[in-house]
């Protein structure tokens, strides 16, 4: 059966600490480190370029899951592979030539992904299955931690996870990761959780334990 993954938002960490702050939720036990990239016209919001993960990749000693919420893609895949991202995840709705994309990003050495909007539907997944290593389920609409999980989306889920069958893609959830919504997930098929203000809240480096405790309890 599938192994349960947590990643944590480092999106909900404090900015001036990142070194710190990702050596404790490693030591607390997540499992890949997801990075939100935001360019302020995929998504409304403005978050890291290559150089901020090139500067965290050394304190990664996990997996540096990496979510690309920008548009254009392709002109930037190279610099954020360079930068150290072991998964490079794209967003459907952020160009006409997602199979290129996703070509280009194993070509840069990457594992691929593919995000969903909430409002994306499931058909282009049946056409690229050989092209990702993993799909992205977005449960909140990308640009913000802290929001409200959308509950149609389990139904997604479930479907994508029939589609997927037993082919070696992660199915990762993505925004509104609490106890009580992530069963809801895995029951539904999905492997991977991505939680930014469920981890880190109530915690702080130096009070690590919180992490701990709220990675155990996702
Ligand atoms: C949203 C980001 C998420 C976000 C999750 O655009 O992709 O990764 O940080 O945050 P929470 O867990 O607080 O919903
Ligand atoms: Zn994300």
């Amino acid at each position: 059966d599938r192994k349960i993954k947590i990643a944590p938002s480092i999106l909900s960490a404090d900015f001036a600490d990142f070194g710190r702050e990702i050596q404790a939720i490693e030591a607390e036990g997540c499992d890949w480190v997801h990075v939100d990239v935001m360019d302020g016209h995929f998504v409304p919001n403005l978050t890291f370029g290559p150089p901020l993960l090139k500067a965290i990749r050394p304190h990664i000693k996990t997996v540096m899951d990496v979510h690309l919420m920008i548009a254009p893609v392709d002109p930037y895949i190279d610099a954020y592979a360079e930068a150290g991202a072991d998964i490079l995840t794209a967003h459907l709705e952020a160009g006409p030539h997602i199979h290129r994309t996703l070509q280009a990003i194993r070509g840069a050495g990457c594992k691929a992904g593919l995000a969903l909007n909430p409002g994306t539907g499931l058909d282009a997944v049946a056409h690229l299955l050989d092209m990702i290593d993993l799909v992205c389920v977005m449960t909140v609409n990308p640009g913000f931690g802290g929001q409200k999980f959308i509950y149609s989306q389990i139904e997604k889920v479930r479907s994508l996870r029939s589609l997927i069958g037993d082919r070696p893609i992660h199915i990762e959830i993505d925004g509104g990761m609490t106890p009580e919504t992530a069963p809801l997930m895995a029951a539904a098929g999905a492997d991977v959780f991505v939680a930014g203000s469920g981890v880190f809240k109530g915690g702080s480096v130096n009070n690590a334990a919180v992490y701990g405790e709220n990675i155990r309890a996702i």
